[in-house]
C-alpha cells in the first residue's frame, strides 16, 4: 500500500507578515495613504488629547510608509521614533518626510516583538508616549507575541506614557457576531484554514495584496494589557468617537481605538 502523502502547511508568521508588506500592491497602498490621506479625525482627537506636549519623546510602531508619522509632524510633533520591519514601507516613509521637511524624524528598522535590542543599538532615549496605529498590533501573528510587542513598547516608555492602537473587534456588529459564529463551527469540525495561528486570525487578498490580522474580542486586549503592565484607561469604537470621510472609510474599516497608561 502507498504511503498517505501528509502535507504540512506552514503557519503565517513574522515573515510572512513582513514579506506581503514589502511587496508592491502593499507598498503603493500605504504609500498613497502617506501622502494623500493623512490622519483620520479619529486618530487626530485622541492623539492631541493622550500627547498634549509637542516637545514630548514618541515612538510610533508599524509607521508603514509614514501616514501617522507625517500626520504627527504636521500637529507640531518634533521628537519623534517610527521603526517598521518592511523596509520598502520604511523607504518610503524616509523619502516623504524628507520631501516635507521633517528629516529630523528618526525611522529605525525594528520587529515590534523584538524591539529592545534595536532601540539601544540605536540609542534611542525613552518615549514620553508611545503608538502603535491601524491595527498593526494585530497583524503579529501569535498571542505571545502581540504581548512580547506589548511588553517591549513598555519598556521603551517612560512611566507615565500613554499608549494609543487600534484593532478589530469580532463583537462589534451583529453581523460580525454571526460571522464569528460560523467561524467557531468551522474549527469546531476541524476545517480551519490551515495556515491560521489561533481563532480571529483572518488570511485574505484585496487591493493591498494578502493581509494577516487577528480580530480579537474585548476581553482578550484587556487581559493583553494587562499582562504587559499597561493600564487600561479608554476604549471606543472608531464610530463613537467621529465621523470620517468616504476615503477614511474606504481606507479603513471600522476598528476599536485603546488607550493605556504605563505605570
Ligand atoms: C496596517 S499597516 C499601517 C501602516 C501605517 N501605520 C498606516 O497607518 O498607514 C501595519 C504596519 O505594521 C507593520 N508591522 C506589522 N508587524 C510588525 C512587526 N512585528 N514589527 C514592526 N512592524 C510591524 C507593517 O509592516 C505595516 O507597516
Amino acid at each position: 500500500m502507498a504511503p498517505a502523502l501528509n502535507f504540512t502547511v506552514p503557519r503565517i508568521n513574522a515573515a510572512t507578515v513582513r514579506a506581503d508588506f514589502n511587496e508592491l500592491s502593499a507598498v503603493l497602498h500605504y504609500t498613497r495613504a502617506a501622502y494623500g490621506l493623512g490622519l483620520w479625525v479619529s486618530e487626530r482627537l485622541l492623539i492631541e488629547r493622550l500627547f498634549p506636549d509637542r516637545e514630548a519623546h514618541l515612538l510610533e510602531a508599524g509607521c508603514g510608509a509614514g501616514r501617522v508619522t507625517i500626520g504627527l509632524w504636521d500637529l507640531g510633533y518634533r521628537q519623534l521614533t517610527a521603526f517598521d520591519f518592511a523596509v520598502e514601507l520604511l523607504d518610503q516613509a524616509r523619502s516623504l518626510a524628507a520631501q516635507r521637511g521633517a528629516g529630523s524624524i528618526r525611522f529605525l528598522e525594528a520587529n515590534a516583538t523584538r524591539l529592545g535590542p534595536a532601540l539601544t543599538a540605536a540609542g534611542v532615549a525613552p518615549a514620553a508616549g508611545a503608538l502603535f496605529p491601524f491595527n498593526g498590533l494585530m497583524q503579529i501573528p501569535g498571542r505571545e507575541n502581540r504581548r512580547r510587542a506589548l511588553s517591549g513598547l513598555h519598556a521603551a516608555c517612560r512611566p507615565g506614557a500613554n499608549l494609543l492602537f487600534t484593532t478589530h473587534d469580532r463583537a462589534s456588529s451583529r453581523v460580525e457576531r454571526a460571522l464569528w459564529r460560523l467561524e467557531a463551527e468551522r474549527w469546531a469540525r476541524g476545517e480551519r484554514d490551515p495556515r491560521l495561528v489561533e481563532f480571529g486570525d483572518r488570511y485574505f487578498a484585496g487591493e493591498s495584496g494578502r493581509t494577516f490580522m487577528h480580530l480579537p474580542d474585548r476581553a482578550e486586549v484587556l487581559a493583553d494589557l494587562a499582562a504587559t503592565g499597561w493600564r487600561h484607561n479608554f476604549d471606543a469604537l472608531r464610530r463613537e468617537l467621529a465621523h470620517e470621510t468616504r476615503a477614511v472609510r474606504e481606507f479603513s474599516d471600522e476598528c476599536r481605538f485603546w488607550a493605556a497608561r504605563r505605570d
